[in-house]
């Protein structure tokens, strides 16, 4: 019988579990919810040879249960995206989107994302006491994803409840059904009067796509723009919001930015590298036996790669969980690795140094509302963010 992973602990601190299951081998069979039975690989090295091992493909039965909650339409309309797609199917749809989020476009979006940032800020009063998520770290990257994609402004404040019930996932599965079928309607609805009246976005891009190249199905069309509102915003939020949570528990660090702010990037990428916003991979499936150093994964398996646990492993990082802006290598997992490696990586980059340049522009300390041991961590066993983030700034003169 696989050991039971304590799911509470799992959500608020699990780099201890981690590090007991890196001490015991780099894989190891256990159960994530009661009958829930999988392999985690916990090391760095395993992790990444993992994430492009072309053995470990989509998991056929992942979100079984998803249909089973919303029928087989709205769940093909939900997930019938790239993070879920094995070649050719993937190299198919991947193409589709890469252009839209390369580095070059991205740069280009720079100066308004910048503003964005600065008109969120400007409407916190000096002094106040604000929740950093809700004023900031949210609606930045939404506003954002949203704009590419053409999400009307008016609709934008739907998302925040979508997303937090679709990220709970299996934990709240009657809520999941009213909040999986308003989101496939509302996109489906978005796309018709987009088809109607196409404009300069993404959504209207991938119209044309479905409609003149018959390239993406009319399920695939309506995952992707799910895919990517909530890629784009759940995990940069976190990426934000847990980013200044770790400079404000760690003050020496806020300095240190302040002062050198070429130091930005790399701050970025040990935030990333610390709490890594997506917990795990998406589930793989082991479509043969695969060996993982001295485990055999058996051919029908389930495989979850720990991000967060790659990213603390004590063989690949020195001091692996003291939180070092000094740190200059890159290589973190928190963008995963191989075919599936984020799409959306340099817009999470960018609106990471963007964001962050414009708080330390703006304020000389930022202190916590309540004490840290206050905050609370989302319940998720996908994403690790918290679920609020009060602080108060001292304006700088
Ligand atoms: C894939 C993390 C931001 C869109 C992934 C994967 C990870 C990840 C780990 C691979 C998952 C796997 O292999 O199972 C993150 C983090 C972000 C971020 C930590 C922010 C800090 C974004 C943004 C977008 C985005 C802003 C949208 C523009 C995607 C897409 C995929 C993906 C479409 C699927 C790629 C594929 O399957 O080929 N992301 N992401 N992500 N991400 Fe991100």
């Amino acid at each position: 019988m696989p050991r039971q992973l304590p799911v509470d602990e799992l959500v608020s601190d699990p780099y201890p579990i981690y590090a007991a299951l890196r001490a015991e081998g780099p894989a190891a069979a256990v159960e994530v919810r009661p009958g829930y039975q999988v392999w985690m690989v916990t090391r760095y090295v395993e992790a990444r040879q993992a994430l492009a091992n072309p053995a470990l493909g989509n998991d056929p039965g992942n979100g079984r249960w998803m249909a089973d909650v919303v029928g087989d339409a709205v769940n093909a309309a939900m997930n019938k995206h790239l993070l879920r797609a094995d070649p050719p199917d993937h190299t198919r749809l991947r193409r589709l989107v890469s252009k839209a989020f390369s580095g070059t476009r991205v740069a280009a979006l720079a100066p308004w994302i910048s503003k964005l940032a600065d008109e969120l800020l400007d409407r916190i009063e000096p002094g106040e006491k604000v929740d950093l998520l809700d004023s900031f770290a949210l609606p930045l990257p939404l506003q954002v994803i949203c704009e590419l994609l053409g999400i009307p402004a008016g609709d934008r404040h739907l998302f925040r409840d979508w997303s937090d019930v679709i990220i709970s996932g299996a934990h709240q599965r009657d809520r999941y059904k009213d909040m999986a079928e308003a989101l496939v309607a509302y996109v489906q609805r978005l796309t018709a009067v987009k088809r109607a009246d196409p404009q300069d976005d993404l959504l209207s891009d991938l119209i044309s796509v479905r409609d003149d190249d018959d390239q993406l199905s009319d399920q695939e069309l309506t995952a992707m723009v799910v895919l990517l509102l909530f890629a784009g915003h759940e995990t940069t939020m976190n990426l934000l919001g847990t980013g200044l949570f770790l400079l404000l528990t760690h003050p020496e660090q806020w300095a240190a930015l302040r002062a050198d702010r070429s130091l930005v990037p790399a701050a970025v990428e040990e935030m990333l590298r610390y709490e890594a916003p997506l917990r795990t991979a998406f589930p793989r499936y082991a479509r043969e036996g695969v060996q993982i150093g001295d485990v055999t994964i058996p051919v029908g398996a389930v495989v979850m790669i720990a991000l967060q646990s790659a990213n603390h492993d004590e063989r690949r990082y020195v001091s692996n969980d003291d939180f070092d802006l000094a740190r200059t290598s890159a290589t973190h997992l928190a963008f995963g690795h191989g075919i599936h490696f984020c799409v959306g990586a340099p817009l999470a980059r960018l609106e990471g140094r963007i964001a962050f340049n414009a708080l330390l522009d703006r304020y000389e300390s930022i202190s916590l509302a309540v004490p840290p041991e206050d905050l609370r961590w989302r319940f998720s066993t996908l994403i690790r963010g918290l679920e609020s983030l009060p602080v108060i700034g001292t304006e700088a003169v």
